[in-house]
């Protein structure tokens, strides 16, 4: 059930089968089973209680039709479906109840489409249109090809840099432009943005992972990961905020191990708390992309982060990008910021607004959205960069600069120093 996949074992299954609850369902069904073909013997009684009965001793098939009209509970019934219904069906259901709460809730679940009793062969059509779409699409094993995979992590070194908007847009690009299989795992479980920059619904799959990593597998990574385009899937959440998520980090490498072997491209939106709290999930990334603005604040961060990964990151290849970039009106000068870090900032995203507003409006990624090329052009330099580590794996490791980090501080602090009009003006 839910993410747009197929397993290896759909060939084998029914094609469809259908649980209603009454005799009028049944009747606009069965005609329509035999126009795709089906058996309309496949179009049972007994509505989801029997769904979940029949299919927790037989296959699952391809397409399932469920009605939910005698349901109390069709989101919680919905969740018994799902433990006996096998990764890869594509679900519709029906039901009475007109709530677009209720909607979303069943799509976070898994289910492809609610159609609202009574409906039309007309709408019963289209919805079996969409979900052979889906089972005839491109699976995750048939994307992924030979080419090694590339995990890039995007860190942002304060709050609102942009990280996200700089992960979600590497991601597609790195799957649109340069043709890779992509996984995008947005790793902030709560306030994460992954899956709403591409206007999807990120489903259950992440907190199933961190609640059960035992079931993380392939099988697991194709049932859990939502797809954005033929290139690009998604595996992001948005766990309530009363729920404190328990995990010592083993899901998440364990994701990450799945992913790899799954796709020729990964990019984690990693927020910065996670690299205190699970510092070996780093250990095996080629690519560390930190994000930084031109503020006090992100080159005090910045500097730490870039300590902080020298120790223990030093085989992963690291890029900075500046975001935001302003010309004329920042904290601290690019010079002064490069001054304190030691290092290059290596790509200079400005800020543009109208753009950012855009790909919000549009629900699609800041690369994406982006018309002109001062905002593309550096975009595409950063994947250009992170690809080319997947060839050089190494290159990152020797990098210069071995200052002590009070050092560093040193430097920040004859920038507060200069600190405000003298900041302001070498901007
Ligand atoms: N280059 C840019 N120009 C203008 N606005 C931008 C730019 N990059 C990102 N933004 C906007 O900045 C806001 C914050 O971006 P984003 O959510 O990516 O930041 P973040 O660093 O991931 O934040 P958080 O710390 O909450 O995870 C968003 O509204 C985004 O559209
Ligand atoms: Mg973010």
């Amino acid at each position: 059930m839910n993410a747009p996949f197929h397993s290896a074992r759909a060939s084998l299954r029914d094609p469809f089968t259908a649980f209603v609850c009454d005799d009028a369902t049944a009747d606009l069904l069965r005609p329509i089973a035999v126009e795709h073909g089906w058996s309309p013997e496949k179009v049972n009684k007994g509505g989801l209680r029997n769904a979940v009965q029949t299919l927790s001793v037989s296959a699952s098939p391809s397409i399932l039709f469920v009605d939910l009209s005698e349901s109390g509970d069709p989101l919680s019934d919905i969740n018994a479906l799902a433990e006996v219904c096998e990764p890869g069906t594509v679900v519709i259901a029906a039901g009475q109840v007109n709530d677009v709460r209720l909607y979303r809730d069943l799509v976070a679940s898994g289910i492809q489409d609610y159609l609202l009793k009574p409906f039309t062969a007309d709408q019963l059509r289209d919805a079996f249109a969409n979900a052979q779409m889906i089972i005839s699409g491109p699976r995750v094993s048939e994307t992924a090809t030979e080419r090694p995979n590339v995990t890039a992590a995007v860190i942002g070194v304060r709050g609102g840099v942009g990280a996200s908007a700089i992960a979600s847009s590497l991601a597609w690009l790195m799957g649109d432009k340069a043709g890779r299989s992509t996984a995008l795992l947005d790793l902030d479980v709560h306030f994460g943005t992954g899956a709403l920059a591409l206007d999807l619904e990120p489903g259950r799959g992440l907190t199933d992972a961190i609640e059960n990593p035992s079931r993380i597998d392939g099988l697991f990574i194709e049932r859990a990961m939502v797809r954005a385009n033929d290139r690009l899937c998604v595996l992001s959440a948005e766990a309530p905020l009363n729920q404190w998520i328990l995990t010592d980090g083993s899901a998440f490498f364990q994701l990450q191990e799945e992913i790899r072997h799954a796709f020729e491209g990964t990019v984690i939106d990693m927020p910065r708390n996670m690299l205190v709290q699970f510092p070996h999930l780093i250990a095996d990334v080629n690519v560390i992309i930190v994000v930084v603005d031109f503020s006090l604040a992100a080159t005090r961060d910045a500097i730490r982060v870039l300590s902080w990964l020298k120790a223990n990151a030093s085989g992963a290849r690291v890029i900075v990008v500046a975001n935001k970039v302003l010309p004329g009106i920042q904290e601290v000068s690019r010079k002064d910021f490069e001054h304190s870090i030691e290092r290059k900032v290596d790509i200079l995203v400005p800020s543009d607004p109208k753009t950012a507003m855009q790909a919000a409006k549009l629900g699609q990624p800041l690369g994406k959205a982006a018309n002109s090329a001062k905002i593309s052009q550096p975009l595409n330099q950063l994947l250009t960069l992170t690809l080319e580590q997947a060839a050089v794996e190494e290159e990152g490791a020797g990098r210069p600069g071995n200052a002590s980090l009070l050092g560093k501080l040193g430097n920040l602090k004859a920038l507060v120093a200069k600190k405000p009009r003298e900041a302001a003006q070498a901007a």
